[in-house]
């Protein structure tokens, strides 16, 4: 029901206003139709921002290495980009719920210009790749493919946005290119709304979904956790090319995602953290195995059954291991 819905089903949603209906509370309605709002208030020129930082840095050049990691880096952004997009227009023409359309539309135009400056930066600094590592491809197809609203939703909002708002922190602190660094804070301010429609209105349809249908959006969600560790094992040589330890960023990356998650679960009122440390675990286990920190092989392997069998704790600076 909450995918599409046959042509013949279609006609004017009247009920749209009824909040309760889509089981949305008032205080996350308001907060959805102010992303709308906001979204207003805050949107940029991408066409200006960008002329004006190549205007005061000079256009984009770094040496060939660096230029090449950077390049592949955020080209994963780029399609990333697209994929949000996509996502935020199916949601956009999909959800009724007037408060969370008005939310999901104003996401769609910020990923369109999101899409076209990263495209437009790129083609700058003569960086394109030609596509995809196969880890980072798999994710960002995952997500546009999921058979169901709330998959997407988790997906892109909550599992693959807190991962790139990780890169554009680590990136603009780094001061790698300085036009890049000049755009990330716009990027930064504007997902930052885009988690929160992810946390305000997954719960209203969680309450809508039957219980395996929850299951196979636990199972989609370990799933991505796979691909992501994954696409982070072929970002590795890049990112140390660009003098970012890969442990340090899938470290922020998993403290993001977690903190977004643990939101959303007290949106959902829950008490225990048992599915998060489910979560956790396995995705600490498969840091272990992909971004070893170093070790005889055999070592490795004792390390990634530690953190499965005991958690560890996530700070920005690393894992603290809880024995
Ligand atoms: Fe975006
Ligand atoms: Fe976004």
């Amino acid at each position: 029901m909450l995918e599409r819905l046959p042509f013949f089903r279609r006609t004017l949603p009247y009920q749209m206003f009824d909040r309760q209906r889509f089981g949305l509370e008032a205080n996350s309605a308001k907060i959805l139709e102010r992303i709308y709002h906001k979204g207003q208030a805050l949107a940029w020129d991408g066409q200006q921002l960008l002329g004006d930082l190549v205007e005061q840095h000079g256009v984009p050049d770094l040496d060939r290495d660096r230029k090449l990691a950077l390049g592949r880096l955020f080209a994963v952004i780029m399609w990333g980009e697209l994929a949000a997009w996509k996502v935020s227009a199916a949601l956009a023409e999909e959800l009724d719920a007037f408060e969370a359309k008005m939310a999901a539309t104003s996401q769609a135009h910020d990923e369109a210009r999101h899409f076209y400056v990263m495209h437009d930066y790129l083609t700058l600094l003569d960086a394109m790749p030609d596509r995809l590592d196969r880890g980072a491809e798999t994710l960002l197809s995952e997500v546009i493919g999921a058979d169901h609203l709330a998959k997407k939703l988790l997906g892109m909002q909550l599992m693959v946005e807190p991962i790139a708002l990780s890169l554009f922190h680590v990136v603009r602190r780094l001061n790698i290119e300085p036009v890049l660094t000049g755009l990330m804070p716009y990027y930064e301010r504007d997902e930052a709304r885009h988690v929160a429609l992810g946390i305000k209105y997954l719960p209203a349809m969680l309450k809508t979904m039957t219980t395996r249908e929850r299951i196979e959006l636990y199972a989609f969600q370990l799933r991505l956790v796979t691909c992501e560790m994954w696409s982070s094992f072929g970002m590795m040589r890049d990112l140390k090319t660009l003098g970012v330890d890969p442990r340090m960023m899938a470290n922020v990356g998993r403290a993001k995602q977690l903190s977004a998650l643990e939101m959303l679960l007290r949106e959902l009122n829950v008490d225990s953290d048992l599915p998060l440390q489910v979560l956790d675990r396995y995705g600490l286990a498969l840091l272990e195995a992909t971004i070893p920190e170093g070790g005889p092989l055999r070592q490795r392997l004792r390390r990634v059954a530690q953190v499965a069998l005991r958690g560890a704790t996530v700070t920005e600076a690393g894992i603290e291991f809880t024995h």
